[in-house]
């Protein structure tokens, strides 16, 4: 019999998605969703979805007795710059729900569970491109303080009591279904919406901030490809350096201009351009290729010609 799947976060920009995908993989009463909101139509009428805090131990544990749960994908966080300016707000968030659901598992409630790092984990000594796997930390932002302390939480749990966690340190992610809310990246997504309302975007970075960034669907397979392979074959238990593209403000307008000849793009940087500063332009995900076979298939120019024609055809709607 396929396991129940409970999806913490399931509204987000990845959680959408990632419930979407999973309910098609195992059946859509085997994946259930939650959040502490309701979510779009496709998501809310597909499958069993519960309102629930992940902050709240006793509502958690509760839910997976009743779903009979086995997996947990968590899924609900606070984003770079929102947590910039909420920090006790992120660390608890953050940082409560991981122990939550570290917790299920280490008591034999759960068997296994996903919880996502990023990019943000890495700061401005570490090494800008090609950044790998082992290197200088030090991320200077309080959600990058969050997902390196949550990795070794992760990497300690696995080796102390013998969780199976799974972590990928997401680079920023591409996605028309549902729109990010809070991160440093939300450009990448935000520009498609604008090029196609208005054609122009004032981007709040640099024209030349080159980062790290992914279409979802690359994004949604690691994810269950990472979850779906052995577990022996697995050499990192804190999170996996996850690449697919890089590319900055002025590659994106360019890669734009290609469908859209007449886009303008306008550089009005802001207090996210010091986190953006902060990262890798640059990810060697060697490590990933090597352990579960890992190979991203999104380029820019796929990413963009995708993008324009779901939005389109979701504005048309
Ligand atoms: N995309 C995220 C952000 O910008 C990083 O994980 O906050």
């Amino acid at each position: 019999m396929a396991k129940t799947i409970l999806i913490l976060g399931a509204c987000g920009q990845i959680g959408t998605e990632l419930t979407l995908a999973l309910r098609q993989m195992h059946g859509n009463e085997k994946v259930v969703a939650s959040d502490i909101r309701e979510g779009g139509s496709e998501l809310m009428e597909s499958g069993p979805f519960e309102l629930l805090d992940a902050t709240d131990y006793n509502a958690l544990e509760e839910a997976v007795m009743h779903y009979e749960v086995e997996e947990i994908y968590l899924m609900a966080a606070m984003l770079s710059a929102t947590s910039e300016k909420f920090p006790s707000r992120a660390w608890n968030l953050n940082m409560n729900t991981l122990f939550n659901v570290l917790n299920l598992a280490k008591e034999g409630k759960i068997e296994k569970l996903f919880w996502p790092s990023s990019i943000a984990v890495f700061g401005p000594n570490t090494p800008k491109e090609q950044t790998p796997q082992s290197t200088v930390m030090e991320p200077s932002t309080v959600y990058g303080i969050s997902k390196q302390s949550g990795e070794r939480w992760c990497w300690y749990y696995n080796r102390k009591y013998g969780v199976d966690v799974r972590s990928i340190r997401y680079p920023g992610l591409i996605s028309w279904k549902t729109q990010p809310g809070g991160g440093t990246t939300d450009y990448a997504v935000e520009i498609y919406h604008e090029a196609l309302a208005h054609n122009r975007y004032t981007c709040f970075l640099k024209a030349d901030s080159r980062l790290p960034m992914m279409y979802m669907d690359d994004a949604i397979r690691a994810t269950i490809d990472l979850m779906k392979s052995d577990g022996e074959q697995l050499s990192i238990r804190s999170s996996y350096n996850l690449g697919a593209m890089s590319f900055s403000p002025a590659d994106i307008a360019k890669s734009i201009q290609k469908h859209l000849p007449d886009f303008q793009m306008n550089y009005e940087p802001d207090f996210r351009q010091e986190i953006a500063d902060s990262w890798p332009s640059s990810i060697d995900d060697s490590q990933a290729r090597e352990d579960w076979g890992w190979e991203p298939e999104f380029d820019l120019d796929k990413t963009t010609e995708t993008m324009l024609a779901h939005l389109r055809e979701q504005m048309a709607k």
